[in-house]
């Protein structure tokens, strides 16, 4: 078996809930086939800033360079949201750990089970088949440009800005990517109006040239905003900026069935981290009720891209498939049509997956 250092961030609202699961998915792995996985928890966002003032204290940061792969939950609290004017935020702290540990690359699976058809608003017609693979850039973009306040507090504006090699890095991963699935990329943009997106365009088109042998596609943000609801299945890989790629992935979820379905992997210089792709979640937080599924199949990805164990990665996506054929269902992904569904909370969905795995 191999020895592995794993860092646990459960952060605020669900994601210390969802996050207890995939550690445990991730400790029954272990014991299943006899790999040593040792765990250390640090503290993020606004527990973090409850406990420090810092939402990325320096020990967490030190934490997580000594470790082997990072699993995150979310962060966040409304108490920020409902004040612009807090300075001390949650989410600098997922920006700042991105941004120190050069993940410049999110990985964004949008994968439906078949057994989650019904459970979307998309018509089951449309959806069947779909699989797209998003490359969202993570360290660049209006996200980390200047921000500006005037003193008079009445002007304020946010920099979009992208370097050569930025986009040069994201294309190529996106590019390689796109050789192992269908041989289809699509760069979504905004190149008919941004500066930003006028260079993006210009050096995908360059990389594209070492990449013969993929199609290679560019598409207006307003556009793919569009298509991707209207026929998901023309997709294959997409790879798009930090702002655009948010946006589209939330958007994107609903492919999949779910928010709570959606795991993702931030790769780049360094340390892999590994996270769901939603939030904190308010309005559920506490009840016990969200679904675990994203944090788990997070799991299977670092299983699979930081530790290269790839039978027990697809070991832990057959237990989710199982346990969902069998009926189980949290809220979110519970379908209107049938009765013969059980709704279940976090606890219980996560062990029915654990039972799965054994
Ligand atoms: P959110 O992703 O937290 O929630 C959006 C909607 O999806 C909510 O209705 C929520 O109940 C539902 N949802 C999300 N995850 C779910 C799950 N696992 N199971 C069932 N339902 C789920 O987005 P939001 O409400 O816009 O933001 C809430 C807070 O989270 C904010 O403070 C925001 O900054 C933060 N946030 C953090 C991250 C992160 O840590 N990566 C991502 C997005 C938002
Ligand atoms: C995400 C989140 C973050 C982002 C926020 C919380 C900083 O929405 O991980 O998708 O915008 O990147
Ligand atoms: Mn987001």
């Amino acid at each position: 078996g191999v020895e592995k250092k794993i860092l646990v961030i459960p952060g605020d609202g669900i994601g210390q809930e969802v996050t207890a699961w995939g550690q445990k998915v991730l400790m029954a792995i272990a014991k299943n086939y006899h790999h040593t996985f040792t765990f250390e928890e640090g503290i993020m966002g606004h527990v973090a800033i409850e406990a420090t003032g810092d939402p990325l204290p320096e020990e967490t940061l030190q934490k997580a360079r000594n470790s082997d792969a990072i699993l995150f939950g979310a962060i966040g609290h409304a108490k920020y949201d409902n004040d612009p004017t807090l300075k001390v935020r949650p989410e600098q702290g997922l920006l700042k750990i991105r941004k120190e540990l050069g993940l410049y690359a999110n990985l964004r699976p949008i994968k439906l089970f078949d057994e989650l058809l019904e459970a979307s608003s998309i018509k089951p017609e449309i959806l069947r088949g779909s699989d797209i693979l998003f490359f969202r850039e993570l360290t660049g973009d209006v996200y980390f440009g200047e921000k500006i306040r005037t003193a008079d507090r009445n002007t304020a504006s946010d920099l979009m800005i992208y370097h050569r090699y930025e986009v040069e890095r994201i294309a190529r991963k996106a590019y390689d990517a796109a050789r192992t699935r269908r041989k289809k990329l699509c760069s979504v943009d905004k190149a008919n109006v941004l500066e930003a997106s006028r260079l993006w365009r210009e050096v995908v088109q360059e990389v594209a040239k070492e990449y013969p042998d993929v199609e290679t596609e560019h598409m207006f943000i307003d556009n793919a905003a569009m298509q991707l609801i209207k026929d998901p299945k023309r997709f294959d890989v997409v790879v798009t900026g930090n702002l655009f790629g948010d946006i589209l992935t939330d958007e994107a979820s609903q492919i999949a069935g779910s928010m709570g379905m959606l795991a993702s992997a931030s790769i780049g210089d360094s340390t892999g981290f590994f996270e769901p792709i939603h939030g904190s979640a308010h309005d559920i937080a506490g009840k016990g009720i969200a679904n675990p599924l994203a944090s788990i199949l997070s799991v299977a990805l670092m299983l699979d891209i930081s530790f290269g164990l790839k039978t027990e990665s697809q070991r832990v996506i057959k237990a989710v498939e199982a346990t969902l054929r069998q009926g189980f269902r949290t809220m979110d992904i519970a379908n209107k049509h049938t009765e013969n569904h059980c709704i279940m909370g976090t606890d219980a969905m996560g062990a029915k997956v654990l039972e799965n795995l054994n």
